[in-house]
């Protein structure tokens, strides 16, 4: 079994290249299913997730050619059915942007059920009532989603709850239905904007992404483009998390500093140094971190995506802070791996009071999803001793390089199997 191994106390320093944004690319390269030319795409993350998504639409007859790590050209005039059922759209919950896709190309499609990150419920219903509006039923059957249409006509589509998923579905649908449609109380974060962008740059008329009100007049035909996906926001402040953990002074290149306020703003609350500049930002911390509370909401609040990772910060901070999820039903899971740890945290429901300690203590733990794994790296490196996770598939999912990106910042980290052969080390 692999594990990534980690000797914490290594005080990171250095400068770190961030990757593009993985929850951009995994709406982006479905959405070149609507295109009716070739589409390249820069920037472009690699990473399970997104590997997986090009491997799907190469299944489903996408012409792919890999330019170099980061940009590949897709070509969607071969794909010719509304049916997806592979493997990996099990694996992941991006996959549910191939229904949205598939239903604005062809009018219909049926696609496996996604799978993804388990916090808990994970509905489609906001998903389902947007293609609703749109003219198209659903049925479930035998793990499959079914939608179907006599042709989709623009429609007014107002979301119960603030979906990142059913705003980009929606989106999907509605760029070459017939006429106007509107999405009310739409998500707003910079994926979103993102995806509305690259939609633009084919042709499409879609007005308002980053706001509440998104406005889409439909239109006959998407051309092929050049398009450059934004940096990852997340990976960005898991590195800012990092930087702080280890008291350490880092610079991260390639950023969009508007996208990282919320995260700057918490981690100078809790006495960290963040200076912005164009498209970098640097990250230097001393002595200990100051308490604070923090309670995650959708854009532009604290993004849910960062929860654990800052949960990691809060417990060796002086004093007692307070963590309020305030989007998913259960995203605590990882608590338990940091109490391995020594951490102090008791969890009720969807908050956690976190008690400082003076230090974490390496352990073996899991990574029990994406971020919680990025969480459990930024605790390994800050902890006394030796910290093993598991189940780092789950990190691989949506980290570039991540061993080499921390080792590249004097961090002592490095991949095993579990017979303790050394695979790699960066
Ligand atoms: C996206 O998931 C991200 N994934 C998640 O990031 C992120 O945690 C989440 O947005 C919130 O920011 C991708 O972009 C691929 P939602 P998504 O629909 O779209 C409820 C990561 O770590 N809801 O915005 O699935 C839902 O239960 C990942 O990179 C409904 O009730 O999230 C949740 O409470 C993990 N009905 C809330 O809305 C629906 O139909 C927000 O979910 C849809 C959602």
């Amino acid at each position: 079994m692999k594990k990534i191994v980690i000797n914490g106390g290594n005080r990171l320093h250095g400068s770190v290249c961030i990757s593009g944004a993985k929850n951009a690319a995994v709406a982006i390269i479905p959405a070149i299913i609507l295109s009716d030319g070739v589409c390249r795409i820069e920037n472009i993350p690699n990473i399970m997730d997104v590997n997986l998504l090009v491997n799907i639409l190469h299944q489903m007859g996408a012409a792919v050619r890999r330019i170099d790590k980061s940009t590949l050209e897709i070509d969607p005039r071969r794909i010719n059915s509304s049916f997806a059922n592979y493997d990996a759209i099990r694996k992941m919950r991006a996959s549910c942007y191939l229904l949205g896709a598939l239903l604005g190309k062809f009018s219909e499609a049926e696609v496996a059920l996604p799978g993804g990150c388990d916090f808990g419920v994970r509905p489609i219903d906001q998903h389902l009532k947007g293609f609703s509006v749109l003219g198209a039923e659903n049925s479930v059957s035998g793990g499959m989603i079914k939608l179907k249409s006599n042709g989709l006509k623009g429609g007014h589509v107002y979301l119960d709850v603030v979906s990142v998923g059913a705003t980009i579905n929606t989106m999907l649908a509605a760029v070459k239905a017939e006429g106007k449609t509107i999405i009310e109380n739409a998500a707003r974060e910079p994926h979103v904007v993102d995806l509305a962008n690259f939609l633009n740059s084919m042709g499409a008329d879609v007005r308002g992404a980053g706001t509440d009100v998104i406005k889409i007049n439909g239109v006959k035909h998407l051309n092929g483009t050049t398009y450059t996906i934004i940096p990852d926001q997340i990976e960005a402040g898991t590195y800012m998390a990092a930087a702080a953990a280890t008291q350490g002074d880092v610079t991260l290149k390639n950023v969009i500093t508007k996208h990282l306020e919320s995260i700057t703003a918490k981690l100078r609350e809790m006495g960290v140094q963040v200076e912005e500049y164009d498209d970098c930002i640097r990250v230097c911390s001393e002595g200990r971190l100051h308490r604070c509370n923090v309670k995650t909401m959708p854009h532009p609040g604290f993004p849910t995506d960062m929860q654990p990772q800052i949960a990691v910060l809060l417990s060796v901070a002086d004093g007692t802070s307070i963590v309020t999820e305030g989007v998913w039903d259960n995203r605590f899971k990882y608590i338990d791996e940091l109490k391995r740890m020594g951490a102090d945290v008791s969890v009720d429901g969807k908050v956690a009071v976190i008690q400082g300690v003076d230090t974490l203590k390496g352990a073996p733990v899991k990574a029990t999803d994406l971020r919680a794994g990025a969480a459990m790296i930024v605790a390994g490196l800050s902890a006394q001793g030796t910290t093993y996770i598991e189940d780092t598939d789950h990190i691989e999912r949506g980290y570039e390089d991540v061993v080499e990106k921390f080792a590249s910042l004097g961090a002592d980290i490095r991949v095993v199997y579990t017979d303790d052969t050394v695979v790699q080390r960066a």
